[in-house]
């Protein structure tokens, strides 16, 4: 039997087990011989056993079925024992369970058994009432625990919109493993008998248990406040979940409490009544989504259309004689919702009030914002909107150099004066990492030495990159804050939308950190702890600073915006992306100029069916993204296990860990890798909360140098071409494969098929090869994984566009507008005039962005001064797109006159002051 720790997540554990079961329990029916048959009866009993400790949290098959058929099996009734479990199995994959009551007895008939439950079609299933399961957490016996469940069952009524099934644990410790293990459960009911330790002794056990770390001093607490800290609990590992606390308290007493994700406190223990109007109603409020009803509601109704929209209601569709496909493609439900009207139920984006404005609020709590912004344009308009409406010219700005284009542009919009930061390279992987602290300590402490830290405005990063860089949001705002107080921090979370849904991921996610920032800071604790340190580094030497953690003053600002690419991770159409904000500054400072900016970047005609998709995508992850995003991590770590565990693999390609993508020194926990082939899994969330920086496990990045093939090719010509495998971002020696929350084992296994495939025929290739062909391929691998071109760090901005030599700002938007009059440009050949030119020892600076793609971000940014560094990337590229650059011309360049010109001017207009 596996071991428990080869396995991510206990859902997975849990399905294996099952089936093991089914299929030694079907074989022992079918075995003849002694030998044989004892040796299925000890596997079946270790399964049986295994399973026990996982069953008591799960409402189906329940724990009395189970029993009753592990006593079966106990008794050599094998044929019942077996068509039970292969029942029980049945329906937890297809999730019949969730429709109807499961007949595990051999003479019971199951009409819809033979129903294919997988072959239901989409309408059938969305008229299927929905399921969970509630969770009762009280220290009952048998007989009781039969009383609370029949008597929630009594409660049903036919016009229920939701059905669900009771599971009771006995104690605190059972009741947080329940709602880490079980996706299912929706609510949570405490009641007052609750007790504190779990029975079961087990590692999984052990493993759940250890992600709660704020529970250390549980044992000394008094048994009334179990109910109380229970609730605080859950809401840190599922705050989207619902609590109800039944307590003997009194009402003054409970009324001060800090009470978690408890939505009622009851004072009487039997009115189920009440607690099940409350239980459907707070699972009702997550599963509302106002904007798609209304989008709905409003397609339903006959309307005339006189204004410019042809395609709504699709009758320029219907009565073409040409594009009639067009509407059989889509059917009709999309053009009966294509409008603009704001009214009829309707609502505008730019000015919200009805049901967009509740969508909004709704994406607010689930994302743990104070206030939520959608946008139909994606999160390349979400970063100018939130620059725009923050940095005025002339504000500095530090930003991740390697951040997506749509920042360097908000940049040039902004006027902003801008301090590139550099992230450390993965010159091996021609790749970069992500920006070191000490980087952003070292800018801002230079900033202030130069008296300029009041312009300094915000900290822009990337969290988590394109590679899978995750920061240690915390320890990088609250340094930051230490230094400048009123920082603006910009974390722009395009990739990260799903990590509010897994408690290991959300602890390092925007809001969650602010959040958390906003009420440390208020602590008696952080005071002192603050004091302290203030003594301490009262003479400290910039050096000593920057080795120190330093802690922020309890009177700083939190300021903090998220945007993510809702569309990139969670279900969204194209283009559908979030701002989040939490920013006490807000109300008071913000809002009217982030409303000019939303408007400034806003479509007039925004599109709907985006907006009812964001709304719906929200709607999903209140109510299962913890499911889905603990599947999706699952599928990645077996993607990563079977690559690093099988041989033929292991020859032609290595999935990168976090060892190879994180410098030893940013690894405080010193795990390299999250998967051993001996150990099986390390525990993520020691890592999640101690280091510098984490590796994303979702994003698998795969070291193909091996096979001789760059990163391009073997993305566009074999798995592209070959395989119609598509993926979206190359190095020059690796391919990034991306889980998301819809990735299968399925797809996995088809992804692993083909790598072994790739291999098998590499391996054939390599057999046949005469002695040239075989030096002409170990001469490209060594080309791809031993010669690497350095990775440039961004120069510095042309004296020309830097207010002074003090600080490295430098104004990109006065360098962009220069290259606008032709004259003031040229253009040189990489290879021949540049190249010259650098080696005489001239400066040249860059009339233009220069975007290699991949890796998508600017190599060279309007007045940076090209470096000899630069030039040898740029000539070491093997990509196709390189935007801003003209092949056929060269590399666009500012002229010695022009530069000489701007200089002398900003000399008279310093001179003038
Ligand atoms: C880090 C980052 N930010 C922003 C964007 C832009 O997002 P969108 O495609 O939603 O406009 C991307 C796109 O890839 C990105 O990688």
């Amino acid at each position: 039997m596996d071991s428990v720790s080869e396995y991510y997540s206990a859902t997975q554990l849990r399905a294996d087990r099952w089936s093991a079961l089914r299929a030694a329990s079907s074989s022992i029916c079918r075995e003849t011989t002694a030998r044989k048959i004892n040796a299925l009866k000890s596997t079946i009993a270790e399964l049986f056993q295994a399973l026990s400790v996982i069953e008591p949290y799960w409402a189906f098959p329940g724990m009395a079925a189970f029993v009753h058929m592990r006593r079966q099996f106990e008794n050599g009734h094998y044929e019942d024992v077996a068509f039970a479990i292969t029942r029980v199995t049945r329906a937890l994959t297809t999730g019949a369970y969730r429709r109807r009551s499961i007949p595990l007895e051999r003479d019971s008939t199951d009409d819809e058994e033979n129903n294919d439950e997988a072959m239901l079609s989409p309408e059938a299933r969305a008229m299927a009432r929905p399921y969970f399961e509630v969770l009762i957490v009280d220290n009952v016996n048998d007989q009781q625990e039969r009383w609370i469940k029949s008597n929630m069952a009594r409660m049903r009524r036919f016009e229920d919109p939701f059905h669900y099934e009771a599971v009771v644990v006995p104690s605190l410790e059972d009741a947080l493993i329940a709602v880490l293990f079980n996706h299912n459960i929706q609510a949570i009911v405490v009641r007052p008998g609750l007790a504190l330790k779990s029975k079961n002794e087990n590692e999984i056990l052990h493993k759940y248990l250890s992600h709660l770390g704020s529970a250390e001093n549980i044992d000394a607490m008094e048994p009334e406040n179990y109910g109380p800290e229970l609730c605080r609990l859950i809401a840190q590992v599922r705050p989207e979940l619902d609590a109800y606390l039944v307590t003997e308290r009194s009402v003054e007493d409970i009324a001060g409490l800090d009470l978690g994700i408890c939505r009622r406190v009851f004072y009487n223990q039997e009115d189920f009544m009440e607690l099940h109007l409350n239980i459907l109603r707070g699972v009702e409020a997550r599963n509302k989504s106002p904007f798609f009803t209304a989008l709905v509601n409003y397609s339903k109704q006959p309307t005339g259309v006189f204004h410019a929209m042809p395609i709504s209601r699709g009758k320029s569709i219907s009565r073409s004689h040409w594009i009639q496909d067009m509407g059989a493609f889509y059917g009709p439900n999309i053009f009966l919702a294509e409008t603009s009207a704001t009214s009829g139920g309707l609502d505008s984006l730019l000015e919200p009030s009805g049901p967009i404005k509740q969508a909004q609020e709704l994406a607010s709590r689930a994302f743990g914002s104070k206030q939520t912004f959608f946008a139909t344009n994606g999160t390349s308009t979400c970063n100018k909107i939130v620059v725009q409406a923050l940095v005025r010219p002339g504000d500095i700005v530090l930003v991740d150099r390697d951040c997506h284009k749509s920042h360097h542009y908000g940049m040039v919009l902004a006027g902003a004066e801008v301090v590139y930061l550099d992230s450390y390279p993965l010159n091996e992987y021609s790749m970069y990492g992500a920006v070191p602290l000490r980087e952003i300590k070292h800018q801002l402490l230079a900033l202030k030495a130069a008296g300029k830290l009041d312009r300094v405005r915000m900290l822009l990063l990337t969290n988590c990159t394109f590679d899978g860089l995750v920061y240690n949001v915390d320890r990088v705002m609250d340094e930051c804050l230490a230094i400048k107080p009123d920082l603006v921090f910009l974390w722009d979370e395009a990739w990260f939308a799903f990590a509010r849904f897994s408690p290991t991921y959300r602890q390092r996610t925007a809001m969650r950190t602010a959040n958390n920032l906003r009420k440390r800071l208020r602590t008696d604790a952080h005071q002192l702890a603050y004091d302290a340190q203030q003594k301490q580094i009262k003479d400290a030497s910039d050096e000593e600073l920057l080795d120190t953690r330093l802690i922020a003053p309890p009177n700083a600002r939190v300021r903090v915006y998220a945007t993510q690419s809702t569309h990139k991770t969670l279900t969204s159409l194209r283009q559908g992306s979030m701002i989040h904000v939490n920013d006490q500054d807000f109300k008071g400072e913000v809002e009217q100029s982030f409303h000019e900016a939303y408007m400034t970047h806003t479509s007039t005609s925004p599109n709907y069916q985006i907006i009812a998709s964001l709304d719906v995508g929200r709607r999903q992850v209140e109510l299962e993204g913890f499911e889905f995003v603990q599947r999706q991590v699952e599928a990645a770590m077996s993607m990563r296990r079977a690559i690093s565990s099988h041989p033929l693999l292991q020859k032609y390609f290595k999935v990168l860990s976090a060892g190879d993508m994180i410098p030893e020194h940013h690894r405080q926990s010193g795990v390299t890798s999250y998967f051993d082939t001996e150990q099986g899994w390390t525990d993520m969330w020691d890592c999640w909360e101690k280091d510098d920086f984490v590796l994303d496990a979702t994003r698998v990045t795969l070291a193909v140098g091996g096979t001789g093939w760059d990163g391009d090719t073997f993305k566009n010509d074999v798995l592209m071409d070959k395989y119609g495998i598509q993926i979206n971002k190359t190095s020059r020696n690796t391919v990034l494969f991306m889980t998301n929350i819809g990735t299968t084992r399925s797809s996995v296994a088809y992804l692993i098929e083909v790598l072994v495939e790739i291999a098998n025929e590499l391996d054939d290739l390599l057999d046949d090869a005469s002695k040239m062909e075989r030096l002409s391929f170990d001469r490209r691998v060594a080309n791809l994984t031993e010669n690497y071109p350095p990775l440039p760090d961004f120069s510095r901005f042309h004296d020309a566009f830097r207010p002074d030599n003090l600080t490295p700002e430098g104004d990109i938007r006065q360098a962009y507008y220069l290259s606008y009059d032709e004259k003031n440009c040229d253009y040189m050949e990489l290879d021949g005039q540049l190249k010259q030119a650098l080696d005489n020892d001239e400066e040249l600076v860059s009339a233009s962005f220069i975007i290699p793609y991949p890796p998508g971000f600017p190599i060279l940014v309007p007045g940076q001064v090209i470096s000899r560094e630069i030039l040898a990337f740029m000539l070491a590229l093997d990509v196709n797109e390189i935007h801003g650059y003209r092949a056929d011309l060269g590399l666009r360049v500012f002229t010695t006159e022009a530069l000489s010109a701007l200089t002398k001017a900003k000399t008279i207009q310093t001179a003038a002051e």
